[in-house]
């Protein structure tokens, strides 16, 4: 496990940096975090794809999870955030952007169809990551199989919580259920990228890289990957120093 720990104000631009050095082509298959922490990073790729810097064009998007009841248009989705975050900026037709179809009927069944996405498009080269405050990795709510795979869960009051500030501050808003991508299918691609900032990360960071190996702290699994790099700023790595 690599780890470049940063002064908050260079965090974007570690983590670009970070992202585009593991990129294995011009036409990767990235998997993308969604959440308040990458935000800045996708802002920078931005940046640099406006300036002539970087080219994702030739990219494929793959979203981590999405909430599961909102229409594909609502602003909270996380296909809007995807769309208008990633995609646009970096110039990547719609095509190649892949979320999970929080809207559907069936949303069990979209979640299987998802994990075959995945499958199918050869899966992700580097999984940019993040970690709840309470351990989670994407929508994995402690209590998770280290072995599951996308499926459909409940959100935990804690996350939903978390959320709300995304929902104006009410959480009665925020989705109770979502589509998220599994801890085994997570643990597919080939490198991850994890994302850590702030204070109200710091237990929960501790917890995933040195604690034991365990459902009650989904985040825990990146130890058993064997390409994972960390970025965190100096909050976040708090508790590990
Ligand atoms: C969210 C997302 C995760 C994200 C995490 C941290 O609920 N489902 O994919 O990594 O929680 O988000 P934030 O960076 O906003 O704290």
């Amino acid at each position: 496990m690599r780890v470049t720990v940063v002064d908050d104000e260079m965090f974007a631009t570690a983590a670009a940096t970070a992202l585009l050095e593991a990129l294995p082509s011009a036409a990767p298959t990235l998997g993308v975090a969604t959440g308040e922490t990458p935000m800045r990073v996708y802002a920078e790729l931005g940046c640099r794809s406006r300036r002539g810097e970087v080219d994702l064009s030739g990219a494929r998007v793959i979203a981590l999870d999405e909430y599961v009841g909102l229409d594909a248009g609502d602003p909270h989705s996380y296909t809007a955030y995807v769309r208008t975050r990633i995609a646009d900026p970096l110039g990547i037709p719609s095509a190649n952007v892949h979320v999970p179809q929080g809207d559907s009927a069936d949303p069990a069944a979209a979640a299987e169809v998802f994990e075959q996405r995945i499958a199918d498009v050869g899966g992700v080269d580097v999984q940019i990551a993040g970690i709840g405050s309470n351990g989670h990795l994407a929508f994995n709510e402690p209590g998770s199989a280290l072995d599951s795979t996308t499926r459909v869960v409940e959100l935990s009051q804690q996350t939903r919580h978390d959320n709300a500030r995304f929902f104006g501050g009410r959480v009665e808003e925020v989705p109770r259920q979502a589509i998220t991508q599994g801890l085994a299918t997570i643990g597919r691609a080939r490198s991850i990228l994890l994302l850590a900032a702030g204070r109200a990360k710091a237990d929960a960071l501790a917890a995933a890289l040195r604690g034991p190996v365990a459902p009650g702290v989904p985040a825990s699994v990146l130890q058993r990957h064997g390409d994972v790099t960390v970025i965190a700023d100096r909050a976040a790595w708090g508790r590990m120093a």
